[in-house]
């Protein structure tokens, strides 16, 4: 493999394993994202762990001109599309920005691809789109219906590929529905690094244990499940990035959707319970009320994607939360630790 990938949102937390993942892969790399929730520092860092070169521009994807000096810049052959904003409650409150960076951002890089000729595209899409869902395990067919304006986004987005799709046999589009990402990468080098409190259950918990944070809320022990807290279907973000690379080699005429979960769901509890045993720290914890829009379940069908991918997520909850710990008692604050860093790492190899 040597092909250049244009990664938008590749400062990010998936985006930047991806690029790690792909790199590692053989192909050529080039990041476009504006840092509205992610560090420079993850740039310098995808450098570093693998010795390779990798372009980056710092620019908003709803700003199409600079969009496209990328694109006349490097001789992309395919996308990856993470770029957008992705906090479920703040979409509530802001949702024109929430429209605007997600719905505006895709319809400019759309639309630069169509005029550069560059039709593969795998886009970032979410497990929200399927509200709370009728039947488990959530299979690509089930009923969608999202909750909130980013959920909204999301589905949106899918359908505007669809139409693309179907207007014109050449593209290629994978729609990635992820069930819920965790862990880092196994250097303990780069990671989730969520700005302000973090929203979701890992992050949340890693900073508890780090002693940034108190105690832990957990939201409700009174749901259907085996233990009466919410069940969720975690993947490795390492495994989620190869599943990123699977989509890409197995792109095809036509727009395809594809869930990347494990299949397998841990509970609020295990979670807890897990990360003591990985960090050695004790977790406090509260029950409190339900959050608003929470689902007791949310658990993957995976098996189309593990069988025309030829993906599976194998890296189980323990190894999930001792990456994430490695690279949380690390670096305490996320890439705020790591500026100047003086970390041994490879010398990076000039570009081709
Ligand atoms: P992230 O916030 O870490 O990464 C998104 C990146 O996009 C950030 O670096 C941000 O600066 C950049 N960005 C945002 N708006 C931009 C714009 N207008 N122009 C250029 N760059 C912009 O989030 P993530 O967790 O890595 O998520 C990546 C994608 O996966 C998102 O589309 C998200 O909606 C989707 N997703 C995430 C999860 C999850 O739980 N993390 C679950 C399902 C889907
Ligand atoms: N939870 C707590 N306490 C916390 C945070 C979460 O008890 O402080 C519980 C939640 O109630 C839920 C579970 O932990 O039962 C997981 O919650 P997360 O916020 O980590 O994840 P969600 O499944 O609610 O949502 C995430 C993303 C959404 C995305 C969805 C599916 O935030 O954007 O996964 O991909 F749509």
């Amino acid at each position: 493999m040597d092909k250049t990938v244009l990664v938008t949102g590749g400062a990010g937390y998936i985006g930047s394993h991806t690029a790690v993942a792909l790199l590692e892969r053989g192909h050529r790399v080039v990041i476009a994202d504006n840092l509205a929730n992610s560090s420079a520092e993850a740039v310098v860092t995808v450098r570093r762990l693998t010795g390779r070169e990798v372009a980056f521009h710092q620019i908003d994807l709803t700003d199409e001109d600079a969009l496209d000096e990328v694109f006349a810049e490097h001789p992309i052959e395919s996308v990856i599309h993470f770029a957008g904003l992705k906090a479920v409650g703040e979409s509530v409150t802001a949702p024109l920005a929430y429209y605007r960076a997600n719905l505006i951002s895709t319809l400019n890089l759309l639309n630069r691809m169509q005029h550069r000729d560059v039709r593969k595209l795998v886009f970032s899409s979410s497990a929200t789109v399927y509200g709370d869902p009728e039947q488990l395990p959530i299979t690509e067919s089930a009923r969608t219906g999202a909750t909130n304006p980013y959920g909204r986004t999301k589905l949106m987005i899918e359908e505007i590929c669809r139409d693309l799709a179907a207007s014109d046999p050449r593209w290629r589009i994978s729609l990635l529905r992820y069930f819920n990402p965790v862990g880092a990468h196994p250097s303990g080098e780069m990671g989730e690094d969520p700005l302000g409190v973090p929203n979701n259950l890992v992050p949340y918990v890693m900073q508890v244990a780090v002693g940034r944070r108190d105690r832990m809320r957990v939201f409700g022990a009174d749901w259907d499940t085996p233990d009466g807290s919410g069940v969720r279907d975690y993947i490795h973000v390492l495994d989620l990035a190869e599943g990123h690379l699977a989509a890409l080699e197995h792109l095809e005429s036509g727009c395809e959707v594809f869930n990347l979960g494990t299949g397998r769901g841990a509970s609020v509890f295990e979670v807890i319970k897990t990360t003591e045993n990985v960090s050695g720290r004790s977790i406090p914890f509260e029950v409190v009320g339900r959050r608003d829009g929470d689902i007791a379940t949310s658990l993957a069908d995976p098996s189309k994607a593990n069988e025309a991918l030829e993906w599976r997520a194998d890296r189980n909850l323990e190894v999930m939360l001792r990456d994430a710990w490695n690279w949380q008692s690390r670096h305490p604050n996320g890439y705020a630790d790591k500026v100047g860093d003086d970390v041994d790492v490879p010398t990076p190899t000039p570009p081709d």
